[in-house]
């Protein structure tokens, strides 16, 4: 085996564990079995359901299709589908109690470890089609599980926060870093050609893949995400009383949900103050605004003169190197991230304040693009040119076309290795539980 398979393979297994603490640590180690198995919102399954569905998939990927081995617990396999069964139904399934999905989730995890450590990751079967990838070539199906894994934890954040009772997610941090005022409150992207998406990076989904030039007008971008003061002063204004600033679908939401301000807040006298992962707290006026709707994030920006940047405007300022035309990884480069060009992983319970990791900027001067809060785009989810589902189509391509606008960058829960300047997530326009921001465009001036 080659030295550089080795080391792959000791990262791999390196993740794999980080990944199953983190999963526990939000599970198993922090609620009672009472409140693994109730369901804390609709919009949500119960814990337990995320954890042996976590070990379920890991079973069916690495065990399974990239093993060649026989199911463990072929009689789980139907609970654990997430089409067969929509979240508000899962906790009337027969779902395994903690203590069984924890027992599962060990045996398929030690049986993973041996099949690794089988495992030819080098082995390319020749001959093939361009852009054509097997499951196990770099790695790629490990780096699948690790990332759905992290995706679930995330997803158990947004329960958690939903959850009503004693807190029991600690905050970690000390302290949140320093902010460093913008040098200026927006950035001017020059028009023409970059690079989008990834034809080689191991970790990318089908959905990042290929890259393809896009040309694109000269527009202008928020360097930093909007803040909770200056999304206060729209909810202060009566932004959302006044029909001017929404779409029409986004008017019909606003008008049936009664919203008045982001989810979790609540004023308290003429103070806004949010709930947390159960503790209250005064809205942090230099932290970007979190948990807003796309109707919201759309609403706000048409209130402020402006609008919501593409997906490939996002993508644009996030990678784009104007001195050598290359498109990077990240905004700093093609480096990992680390705590100080973003705050990811979970290390604080929220977001940073803006302009909190200077680190992180773009070649073109955007900010705190990757971590802190995802970020709505005005784009509906769909496939790139020459898209090829790989390796299932209920990953990406059954959401296409549909109703889903594109989400970027990651947040605070999204885990370091979950996230890179093309990664791309969608959601419901309506949805705001998830740890939802955004940031504002506009077209630059032509003359
Ligand atoms: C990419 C975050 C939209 O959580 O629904 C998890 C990821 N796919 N299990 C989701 C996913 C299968 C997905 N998102
Ligand atoms: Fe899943």
């Amino acid at each position: 085996m080659s030295r550089e398979q080795e080391r792959l393979k000791e990262r791999i297994a390196a993740e794999l564990d980080r990944g199953r603490r983190r999963s526990n640590g939000l599970t198993l180690d922090a609620l009672d079995e009472e409140d693994l198995l109730a369901q804390h919102s609709p919009l949500m399954s119960p814990l337990v359901w995320d954890l042996a569905h976590i070990g379920n998939y890991e079973e069916q990927w690495l065990l399974r299709a990239a093993g060649g081995r026989a199911a463990l617990r072929p009689d789980i396999d139907g609970l654990y589908d997430a089409f067969e069964n929509p979240r508000a139904d899962r906790v009337a399934l027969p779902l395994l109690r903690p203590e069984e999905a924890r027992a599962y989730n060990d045996r398929v995890r030690r049986e993973v470890l041996d099949a690794l450590d089988a495992a030819d990751l080098d082995a390319v079967p020749a001959p093939r089609a361009p852009g054509e990838r097997t499951l196990l070539e770099a790695g790629f199906v490990y780096h699948v599980v690790i990332q759905h894994e992290h995706q679930h934890d995330e997803t158990m954040l947004a329960t958690h926060q939903l959850r009503r009772g004693a807190p029991v997610l600690l905050e970690e941090e000390a302290a949140p870093p320093r902010a460093v005022p913008p040098p200026s409150e927006e950035v001017l992207v020059p028009a023409g050609p970059f690079t989008m998406g990834t034809d080689d990076d191991p970790w990318s989904y089908d959905n990042e893949r290929g890259a393809h030039t896009v040309d694109l007008d000269a527009y202008w971008i928020d360097t930093d995400p909007v803040t909770n003061a200056a999304y206060q002063r729209f909810v202060d204004d009566g932004g959302y009383r006044d029909r001017r600033w929404w779409s029409a679908r986004g008017w019909e939401w606003c008008r049936r949900r009664e919203a008045e301000a982001p989810a979790f807040w609540d004023r308290d006298g003429t103070t806004w103050t949010r709930r947390r992962f159960g503790r209250v707290e005064e809205v942090p006026p230099d932290q970007p605004v979190q948990h807003v709707s796309f109707h919201e994030a759309d609403a706000y920006a048409r209130w402020a003169g402006r609008r919501l940047p593409t997906e490939a405007e996002w993508e644009k300022a996030a990678r784009f190197d104007p001195a050598t035309g290359r498109s990077l990884r990240f905004p700093w480069g093609d480096g990992d991230p680390d705590h100080s060009r973003a705050n990811l992983g979970q290390r604080a319970l929220g977001p940073h304040p803006v302009g909190g990791h200077p680190d992180g900027v773009s070649p073109l001067g955007v900010r705190q693009l990757i971590g802190d809060v995802w970020e709505w785009t005005s784009t509906t989810f769909h496939g790139y040119p020459g898209f090829a589902s790989f390796p299932y189509r209920e990953y990406s391509e059954v959401f296409f076309d549909r109703d889903y606008k594109v989400l970027r960058g990651g947040s605070w829960a999204t885990h370091p290795t979950a996230v890179r300047s093309t990664f791309r997530n969608w959601d419901h326009p309506v949805r705001r539980q998830i740890f939802s921001g955004f940031r504002c465009a506009r077209d630059a001036d032509r003359d």
